[in-house]
Order: structure tokens, then sequence, then C-alpha cells
């Protein structure tokens, strides 16, 4: 599961929060806090990082590190919001220092966050993608986080890849040309944040395939799974007050059918394993947010507010055991 440094469900201070997670995962990803803007940029110094990770290491819990490159401006350092003629060499030296950092402590690492874009062209033109000229950054990235924990598996992560449409196909050609270059690369997230009837179990099922077919040791990880309530694309848009019963049932479903299809399509060998975006819905980064121009509120995880298991839980308990 994540974990979030804001919305009150900060680990290091929420006790409600450690009981949940200690009893009920086996690894946890940081929702922010791992970012590279949440680094010291030259010691790489990062104490809200360290106190989960050890915090983890106390209660038997693995670490999963996301993620050392990831583009919006306002989870960037300044030397890559402004950058100049050492961007580069900043570059090489925040991958370097960060993976260096966390030698050892981690099972896997978010490498590359979200290099795609949404549009037509391929290639998400963010500042890395700029100044690289191309995607070398991502190769290079991988190469970097290689030489400096060389026990880690490798992941690039990315969303809306589970449609089966022009963005999965360039995932494939991406994750493709990174293996026939000898890149080390372990396995691919999917983020999996899905809306109700979006995309089909069908598609999703054909992403993962399609990844798996690439190579047979590549893993496949489901690395933010929340499922909404609503839909902002919908004609018309789905946009909820609540969550009544029937809709809680449809949730349920919705998880229950994803890990299952997971647990069915994906060998025990190949799984990265299934994170939730969050514990519970207050405090989850669609408990209030806009889309598609639409302010809304939504209840996309397993715990209510007031920290009671949903029946998206029991989905989710359900699919685990085969029921
Ligand atoms: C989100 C967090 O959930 C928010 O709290 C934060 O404000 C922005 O980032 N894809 C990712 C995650 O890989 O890092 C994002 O997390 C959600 C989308």
């Amino acid at each position: 599961m994540a974990l979030d440094n804001s919305r009150n469900a900060n680990l290091l201070t929420n006790t409600a929060i450690q009981t949940i997670v200690a009893a009920n995962f086996s690894q946890i990803s940081a929702e922010n806090n791992m970012k590279m803007s949440y680094y010291n940029e030259t010691t790489f110094a990062n104490a809200e990082a360290e106190q989960m990770i050890s915090w983890a290491n106390q209660n038997n819990i693995g670490v999963h590190g996301h993620a050392l490159v990831w583009h919006p401006d306002y989870q960037l350092p300044s030397w890559a919001r402004t950058p100049d003629a050492n961007f580069r060499a900043r570059f090489e030296a925040h991958v370097r220092g960060v993976a260096r950092k966390h030698r050892g402590q981690l099972e896997s690492w978010d490498v590359v966050n979200e290099a795609l874009s949404d549009g037509g062209e391929p290639y998400r033109d963010s500042v890395f993608y700029r100044q690289y000229n191309g995607i070398d950054y991502i190769a290079n990235a991988f190469r970097w986080a290689r030489e400096e924990d060389p026990d880690v598996d490798l992941y690039y992560n990315d969303y809306n890849t589970e449609a089966n449409g022009a963005k999965t196909q360039a995932l494939v050609t991406l994750i493709s040309e990174l293996l026939s270059s000898g890149v080390p690369i372990d396995g691919v997230g999917f983020q999996m944040h899905v809306l109700p009837d979006w995309p089909s179990i069908t598609d999703i099922r054909a992403s993962w395939r399609a990844i798996m077919d690439l190579d047979p040791n590549l893993k496949i990880k489901l690395t933010e799974l929340d499922v909404r309530t609503n839909n902002a694309y919908s004609d018309p848009p789905r946009v909820e007050q609540s969550c009544d019963s029937s809709c809680l049932q449809q949730q349920k479903q919705r998880y229950k059918s994803i890990i299952a299809a997971y647990l069915t399509d994906v060998p025990a060998a190949r799984r990265g394993g299934i994170t939730v975006w969050g514990v519970a819905d207050n405090h989850s980064w669609y408990s209030d947010y806009e889309e598609n121009g639409l302010q809304m509120v939504d209840w996309p995880l397993l715990w209510n507010s007031d920290l009671q298991t949903k029946p998206a839980y029991d989905g989710v308990w359900e699919a685990l055991q085969g029921l």
C-alpha cells in the first residue's frame, strides 16, 4: 500500500494507520516523500523516507521506491525546474545518489515514471526528454540504478497503459527497445488508477500479456491501484455525492476481478505485487479532485474514513483466497 505524508495518513505519526498497515500489508510505497524534490540536492538526505524505511524494517515490511525519475514541476528539485548547462550531471548525480543512499534497503524501484505521453506522440515532452534530446535518459537511469544497487528490482511505471490502446503499444515498444539494448529492467508497473467500467478487464489482461510476452523474466506489478466511483468521461458523466451499498458492491466486484485476473494471468515468480494507493478514503488523492473540468469527491480505497473495512476489502480478500 502507499502512504502519504499529508491528509493525516502519515505513517510516522498516525498509530491507527500503522496498525492497519502492519496487519494487512507486506510492502509499502511512499505516496510522495521519495520523489525527487524530497531529497537534499547534494547529500541526498531525506529524513521522512529514512524514518519510513526503518519503520518498515522494524515491522518486517518491504519497501518499493517511488520514484527515481518523475517529471511534475512541483515535485522536482530546483536544478530540474530551471535547468542549466549542468542538468545532465545533476540528473546522473540524483539517480546515482538516491539509489546509492537506499542500496540494500528496498525490494524495488520505479526507476522512471510516466515517460509516455497521453496524446499522439509516444514520449512525454518532460524536462528530461528535452535536456537529453530524446529518451536516452531512460536507459541511463536504469543503468545507473543497477550500478548503485545491484539487487533491487528495477521497474518502468506508467498510467493508462492498461487500456490496450495506443499508449499500451507505446509501452510495449519502449520496453522491447530497452530489453534489446540490454538495459537492466526487471519489470513493468501498471499504476491501475481505474474507473468503475474502464478499462475493461479484457483490455487490462491483454496489456499485461503484451508485456509478459516480451521476456519470460519480466515482472508485472500493480503499483497504484484504486477504484473510483465517478466517471468524469462517461456520457453523461457519473458524479456521485455518496457511495451507497450498490455502489460499494460494484466497487468490490471491480477490485475482486482485477486481483483474480492478476493471480490467474501472472505466474507467481513474475508477480511484483499489488499496491493500493492509500489506506482510507479520506486519505486518497481522489478524496477531493478535479477531472475533465468536474470537481468531485470519491471513495476509491479499501477502508472508509472511519477506518472500517469496506466491501472492497472483502473483494480483495476473496480474490486472494481464490473465492
Ligand atoms: C500523487 C499523490 O497521490 C498525491 O498526493 C500528490 O499530490 C501527487 O502525486 N501517478 C504517480 C503518483 O505515479 O506518484 C501520483 O501520486 C499519482 C499518479
